[in-house]
C-alpha cells in the first residue's frame, strides 16, 4: 500500500507539502483537483458554476477511487473530499492518511491571500469568510480526525517530520 493521502481544509498547503514530500521521497505526486481539471478541461470553479457542487462531488469520488491503484504516490485531496459519501473509508483503507491541521484564523489569512479560485468561498470576505471557515472546519474536524496521523501544518520542520513518520508508520498499516 504505497500511497499517502493528504487531507485538510482549503489553504493548509496539501499540494505544496505533497509536492515537497514526494520530491524528497522520490515518489509521484498528484492532486485530485488537478486530475478533475485535466480530465474535464475546465477548472473546478467552472465545474461548480456549470454543473453544480453535487456533480463535482460525484466526479471527485470517481477520481478518488482511481487513485487507489496508484503506487508510490502522494495524493493531495480537495478540502471536501473526505467529507462526502464513504470517501474517508476509501482513503483510510487504501493508504496512509495524514491530516494537515491548522487553526481557523491562519486558514482565513492564507486563503484570503491566495490567488487560487475557490468556489465555496468565492463571494466571502471579512467576517463572513471567518464564520464560514470556523463553522465548516468544525463540521469537518470529526471526519478529518479519523486520519492515521494528525500533523501541525505550521510546523517549520513539517516535511522532515512527515517523512520520518511515513517511514516509521508505513509498516504498521500495510
Ligand atoms: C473544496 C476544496 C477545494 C476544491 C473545491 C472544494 C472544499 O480544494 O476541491 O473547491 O470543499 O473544501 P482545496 O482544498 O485544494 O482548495
Amino acid at each position: 500500500m504505497s500511497r499517502v493521502y493528504l487531507i485538510g481544509f482549503m489553504g493548509v498547503g496539501k499540494s505544496s507539502v505533497g509536492k515537497r514530500l514526494a520530491h524528497k521521497m522520490r515518489w509521484s505526486f498528484i492532486d485530485t483537483d488537478n486530475i478533475i481539471e485535466k480530465e474535464l478541461g475546465i477548472t473546478v470553479q467552472e465545474v461548480f458554476d456549470q454543473l453544480g457542487e453535487e456533480w463535482f462531488r460525484e466526479y471527485e469520488q470517481k477520481v478518488l477511487i482511481k487513485t487507489t491503484s496508484f503506487q508510490n504516490t502522494i495524493i493531495a485531496t480537495g478540502g471536501g473530499t473526505p467529507c462526502f459519501y464513504n470517501n474517508m473509508d476509501t482513503i483510510i483503507n487504501n493508504g496512509l492518511c495524514i491530516y494537515l491541521r491548522m487553526p481557523p484564523k491562519e486558514i482565513v489569512l492564507r486563503i484570503s491571500q491566495s490567488q487560487k479560485k475557490r468556489p465555496l468561498i468565492d463571494n466571502l470576505t471579512g467576517i463572513e469568510l471567518e464564520k464560514f471557515v470556523e463553522k465548516t472546519l468544525a463540521e469537518r474536524e470529526t471526519i478529518y480526525s479519523k486520519a492515521h496521523l494528525i500533523a501541525d501544518a505550521l510546523n517549520p520542520n513539517l516535511i522532515h517530520t512527515l517523512e520520518q513518520q511515513i517511514k516509521r508508520d508505513f509498516g504498521t498499516i500495510r
